[in-house]
């Protein structure tokens, strides 16, 4: 269920979109997820990261102190923008729990595609983040 950051306890997690920055190539890119797995490993987060057709989706869960603090970090950042929460709140067990930050790019899959292809059984209608997560988790790299 969602519930605000500030509020939470234990383990959380945080699903955003955001655009990316014109621009912004493979060696920025590299870079992003290098200070990111590193950063992540120091704060016990785990998740998921998707680039696509110039947007960024991404799912974060961990402690919810290291979450508020990188989702800070996030909102600042300006490799991205029009940063918007598209669900958080608690969580029961970690999705990602081998990942300091799984990375997919439409080379690879394509959400667009897949939301395309997805039928009612397999995402409930206007449940927009709910496909978005089902659809990483459900990735194959
Ligand atoms: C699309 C995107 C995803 C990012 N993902 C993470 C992440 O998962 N963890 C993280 O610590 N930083 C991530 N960052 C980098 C942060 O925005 C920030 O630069 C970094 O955490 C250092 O924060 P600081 O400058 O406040 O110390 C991401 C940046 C972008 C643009």
């Amino acid at each position: 269920m969602t519930s605000d950051l500030d509020d939470l306890q234990g383990l959380g997690f945080v699903l955003y979109r955001s655009t990316a920055r014109a621009g912004l190539d493979g060696s920025a890119m590299q870079d992003i997820l290098r200070t990111a797995r590193h950063r992540n490993q120091s704060l016990g987060l785990t998740g998921c990261l998707h680039h696509e057709d110039g947007l960024f989706f991404q799912w974060l869960e961990g402690p919810a102190d290291g979450l508020r603090k990188v989702v800070a970090s996030l909102m600042d950042d300006d490799r991205h923008c029009d940063f918007e929460i598209l669900d958080q709140g608690a969580l029961d067990h970690r999705r990602f729990q081998d990942w300091r930050m799984r990375f997919s790019d439409r080379d690879r899959a394509s959400l667009m595609d897949w939301f395309a292809r997805s039928d009612s059984s397999t995402v409930h209608r206007g449940d927009y983040a709910g496909g978005v997560v089902a659809f990483m988790m459900g990735l194959d790299l």
